[in-house]
């Protein structure tokens, strides 16, 4: 099968370190300004708007304040951040330190998920480079008195530390359980002082606003999702990949590019995201329709549906961080309630007290986590009853 090709991307035309030039020759309000002006959004999953963050971070008055990249990558079907980690790293350097620029912090950290810590050495050599270059350290770009630098951290591989308050407690050396919010990171994050924490894509994505311009960016996407976005797009199709998207693009026109027609559904979001039937294949990638997380998981006309939703739930139940018990206990029970319908001993009323147990537990649960878990599971069976149910009948 043929990748697409990730040097076609926009991250390969962008001069390196004009967006930092060009950041600092602004005031810090300026900065915040052109990112609120693009109306980029975070890239990681939850599209926070950034310079709504910047601002906040901003507005603190602290001793102390933090840039953290969250380099967790943990979303089943995502790939794209390694990518850009490979090619394109110092964006992403470059992206931390125009926001160190904006919100006033001396101190950056990248949290680098333990299946990339290949990648640490190649990582450290660019941000040696970069102090080489004055880019990063003391008195950075020119500017007297303005001092910024970066450390890597490696994760140990659990899926929750990508959340960014699980994330800053396993930086600052605890179990990696999410937090109570608020107050939020951007408030009171790394050991209590005001930390921006932002997506490895946002980070790039903001040089090149900097670089080329608020409008520029705007002028992409839609008028609610500006911009671009990159996608990792795997399963059954004939041209897997990382890919880049203006952001509105319909899920028929991404598989018809990826090779992906005929197919029976796709999950916009990887294992967390929902799973779209071909009926809603003209539905569009962009904030007001279907969340855009970046992981495109295609599935052909041969998949078993009901395997689909066991494998999510499987992955949820054992990444559950166990705090709360809408998530522990009730993503366990989700998942003993999809392996009966495997067996095919199932009513339809059952399958509806299973549908309503998934949304107790995406309403109730404390984090992200437990509150996508049973995604998969209830769009499948929103879109799929016929078949989970014709399955009782040919088994039971
Ligand atoms: C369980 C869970 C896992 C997450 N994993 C990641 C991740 O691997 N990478 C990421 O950037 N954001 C992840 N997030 C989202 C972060 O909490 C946070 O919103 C994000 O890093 C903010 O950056 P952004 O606004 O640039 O996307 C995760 C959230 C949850 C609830
Ligand atoms: S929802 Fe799950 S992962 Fe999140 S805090 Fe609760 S138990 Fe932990």
């Amino acid at each position: 099968m043929k990748s697409s090709v990730v040097s076609q991307l926009t991250f390969a035309r962008i001069d390196l370190d004009a967006g930092l030039k060009s950041a600092s020759a602004m005031t810090p309000e300026q900065i915040i300004d052109t990112i609120v002006q693009s109306g980029l959004r975070g890239r990681g999953g939850g599209a926070y708007p950034v310079g709504r963050k910047w601002s906040a971070a901003k507005e603190v008055h602290a001793q102390r304040k933090y840039i953290i990249c969250n380099a967790a990558e943990g979303e089943p079907g995502s790939f794209k951040d390694r990518a850009i980690l490979s090619g394109y790293a110092q964006l992403v350097f470059e992206g931390m330190t125009i926001a160190a620029l904006a919100v006033g912090a001396e101190r950056g950290i990248m949290y680098l998920r333990a299946e990339y810590a290949y990648m640490a050495g190649h990582l450290e050599s660019v941000l040696a480079a970069r102090r080489n270059a004055a880019l990063l350290g003391k008195n950075i770009c020119g500017l007297k008195g303005v001092h910024f630098d970066i450390r890597i951290q490696v994760g140990e591989g659990a899926y929750v530390c990508g959340q960014e308050t699980a994330l800053i407690e396993f930086l600052e050396g605890h179990r990696g359980e999410p937090r109570n919010r608020p107050p939020y990171p951007a408030v009171s994050g790394y050991r209590g002082f005001p930390t921006v924490v932002q997506n490895v894509e946002t980070f790039a994505w903001v040089t090149c606003v900097l670089a080329r311009g608020a409008a520029w960016f705007q002028s992409l996407g839609t008028p609610k999702s500006p911009g671009l976005k990159l996608f990792s797009v795997s399963g059954d199709c004939k041209r897997p990949g990382v890919y880049e998207f203006q952001l509105g693009l319909k899920v028929a026109e991404l598989l018809r590019m990826v090779g992906g027609e005929n197919v029976k559904g796709v999950q916009v979001g990887g294992a967390s995201g929902l799973m779209i039937p071909k009926s809603q294949f003209g539905r569009r990638i962009a904030f007001e329709d279907l969340p855009y997380g970046g992981a495109v998981i295609i599935f052909g006309k041969e998949r078993d549906m009901l395997e689909v939703a066991h494998n999510c739930l499987s992955f949820f139940t054992s990444e559950s961080c166990g705090q709360c018990t809408p998530c522990r206990e009730g993503t366990r029970k989700l998942l003993d309630g999809v392996e009966r319908l495997q067996r095919g001993s199932c009513t339809s009323a059952y399958l509806d007290t299973l549908i309503s147990l998934g949304e107790s537990i995406r309403a109730a649960s404390k984090c992200g986590l437990g509150q996508s878990s049973p995604q998969a599971f209830l769009s499948i069976a929103e879109h799929y009853r016929h078949e989970l149910m014709g399955r009782r009948s040919s088994n039971g």
